[in-house]
């Protein structure tokens, strides 16, 4: 399938329009709850040549232009979010293309540092965009993502079990082998997700000849549990995972 007939969720206008309002679209990296677990992981950026697969609004490029990476490629399968990113770069280094990740093909060794974050959850071959990262990567190079925790995605529903009172009980967890698609709810909107087992996602790397460097699952940072609401129930189970490879 062509990258023409793609669908996506983000160039839905109103599903655009509540994207732009959350916290991590209104302040960046810092509005990202994840943002201080996933910092420490990333490599040095200095003099390398990054690949930032689903940029959405470009916060992982520009920081990566801002710790003197030499080159950015942020790529997006929606227009709007990449014309979101375009407005908000201001930097020679950084580009923007519009691509989907499942027609990737880029010249081997082209990159030294892979980011991908809360994006690989759309795609359904996800050992094909492994291959493809493996390829584009010089041998030593870093492959970090972060993706939705599959404690997360297995039920589908990605919403609570609630009591008479509308008190959260707890949450599904089900179907955890079955793998693939789940229509989800994010945003009010319908959305298609994957679910993939934590055994695809890390063995999956393994197997491509990565080395698994880091496994993280960040929890809400402690600034933001009286802050921002609904986060202390963030703290009730897994939203993301986040991992960090190394290419042999
Ligand atoms: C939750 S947003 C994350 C954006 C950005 N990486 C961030 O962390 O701020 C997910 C992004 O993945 C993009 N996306 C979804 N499916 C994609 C695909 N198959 N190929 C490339 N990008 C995709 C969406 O358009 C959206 O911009």
């Amino acid at each position: 399938m062509g990258g023409a007939m793609r669908e996506n969720r983000y160039d839905d206008p109103k599903f655009f329009e509540k994207y732009s309002q959350m916290d991590r679209s209104v302040k960046g990296l810092s509005g990202a709850g994840e943002w201080e677990t996933l910092r420490p992981l990333l490599p040095d950026f200095a003099g390398k040549r990054v690949l930032d697969m689903g940029c959405g609004y470009g916060w992982h490029c520009r920081y990566a232009a801002e710790q003197g990476a030499a080159y950015v490629l942020g790529f997006d399968l929606s227009e709007k979010m990449l014309q979101t990113a375009k407005e908000k770069t201001d930097s020679p280094v950084v580009e923007y293309r519009r691509l989907a990740m499942e027609d990737m093909d880029f010249p081997a060794e082209s990159f030294d540092v892979a980011l991908s974050s809360l994006a690989l959850h759309y795609v359904e071959d996800y050992r094909g965009v492994v291959e493809q990262v493996k390829r584009a990567l010089v041998s030593g190079g870093s492959f970090i993502f972060s993706v939705e925790h599959p404690v997360f995605t297995a039920a589908g529903s990605q919403d609570w079990y609630y009591g008479e009172n509308g008190e959260i009980l707890h949450f599904p967890v089900d179907n955890y082998y079955y793998e693939g698609k789940r229509n989800a709810v994010f945003l009010g909107e319908q959305v298609v997700k994957y679910h993939r087992t934590l055994t695809t996602y890390l063995g999956g790397l393994q197997d491509c000849g990565f080395l698994l460097s880091r496994v993280a699952e960040p929890m809400p940072p402690a600034s933001m549990l009286d802050t921002v609401p609904g986060m202390r129930d963030e703290m009730r189970r897994p939203m993301m995972l986040i991992v960090a490879a190394e290419k042999r």
